[in-house]
């Protein structure tokens, strides 16, 4: 089956619709693809990022690809386009989250998209300053918390929350709370574990947000295998071994890999595309291309994504959030 058509989704006018977007981790890999695509349909697009000059880098080299591929285009083919803007926000501390929900609430009244997209996998294990696993809180508690403060906004023009998740999350055979952190040794196989209970806990929260708030559609999605961002930079880059990761990476990429640019298709298919209803589409999860699927048993039980729901809640309350 062919990819989604990005052509077939709806372009706006900035002026006349203002439709607003924000993308966590846009600067760089899918994300990066994510906001070029947004921002070429039209819309105020929130780059969400911890580092300024990667940011503005980034809204740079946008507007500069935007402009190249408008100028290719027949003339009647041409849309304007949107906006870009930077907001801070560094995922593994929650206090900027809350600032930045407080920003964005300032300048705007309401939010159409909003997509977690940013991620960390398979780093060592250590703590954030706000007492989770790192992969657990960049990849899932610090979103969790984005979207509940910034509900209200989303809420008042019937928007969309798109949660990126990885077909990584299969492994994780069967349910375990998020208060389990399997900090043991080896690394190599327990961090694949705190990775894929991220993951799976990102496709619950958005079956879980569908339910409870019906008029926002909420879904999840696996990219596809994405070799070339920096994803894998951590790996790549370990002394000696990083040679072999790298070669080990080119290795599925070629066989079994899509482009950045690919690996955007199925966000911005569940962001924007008006095949999608509420009435049915609700908590659904999407993979590589935009094609509908299934996620494990585990990520699809109910019971198990409303028990993720209640520790996130009250994890996130004991620690004075308001969720
Ligand atoms: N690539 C794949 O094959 C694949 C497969 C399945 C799922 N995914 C998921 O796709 C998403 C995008 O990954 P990618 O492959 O495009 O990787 P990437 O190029 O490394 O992009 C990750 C983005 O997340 C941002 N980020 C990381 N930690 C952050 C933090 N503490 N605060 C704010 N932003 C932070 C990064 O910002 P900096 O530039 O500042 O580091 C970067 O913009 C991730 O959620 C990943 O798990 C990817």
């Amino acid at each position: 089956m062919a990819d989604f058509d990005l052509n077939s989704l709806p372009y706006y006018n900035l002026q006349k619709d203002r439709k607003v977007a924000l993308v966590t981790g846009g600067n760089s890999g899918i994300g990066w693809f994510t906001v070029l695509h947004l921002y070429m349909h039209g819309f105020a697009v929130y780059v969400a990022g911890r580092n300024s000059s990667r940011v503005s880098r980034a809204i740079k080299d946008i507007k500069k690809e935007a402009k190249a591929r408008i100028e290719k285009l027949d003339p009647k083919d041409r849309h304007s386009v949107g906006e870009l803007r930077f907001l801070s926000l560094d995922l593994t501390q929650l206090k900027t989250v809350e600032k930045a929900t407080k920003k964005f609430r300032s300048l705007e009244a309401s939010l159409d998209v909003l997509i977690n997209n940013a991620g960390v996998m398979a780093l060592p294990f250590s703590v954030t300053e706000d007492g989770f696993e790192i992969q657990l809180q960049t990849n899932y508690i610090a979103h969790f918390l984005l979207a509940m403060q910034l509900l209200p906004s989303i809420k008042r023009c019937r928007g969309r929350v798109i949660s990126v998740s990885s077909i990584g999350h299969n492994l994780e055979l069967s349910y375990f709370s998020l208060a389990q952190s399997f900090n043991y040794k080896p690394n190599i196989i327990f961090t694949w574990m705190r990775y894929a209970m991220a993951k799976t806990a990102s496709i619950q929260f958005a079956k879980m947000l569908a339910i409870k708030h019906p008029t926002v559609l909420c879904m999840s999605v696996h990219p596809g295998l994405v070799m070339k961002t920096n994803l894998f930079s951590y790996w790549t880059r370990l002394p000696i071994v990083g040679i072999f990761f790298w070669f080990y990476f080119q290795l599925v990429g070629y066989f079994f890999g899509v482009s950045n640019e690919q690996g955007s298709v199925a966000t911005l298919k569940a962001a924007l595309s008006t095949e999608l209803q509420r009435e049915w589409d609700n908590g659904k999860y999407l993979t590589t291309g935009g094609k509908e699927s299934k996620p494990s048993y585990v990520a699809n039980n109910l019971d198990n994504a409303a028990s993720t729901w209640l520790w996130t809640v009250h994890e996130l309350r004991d620690r004075g959030y308001d969720v």
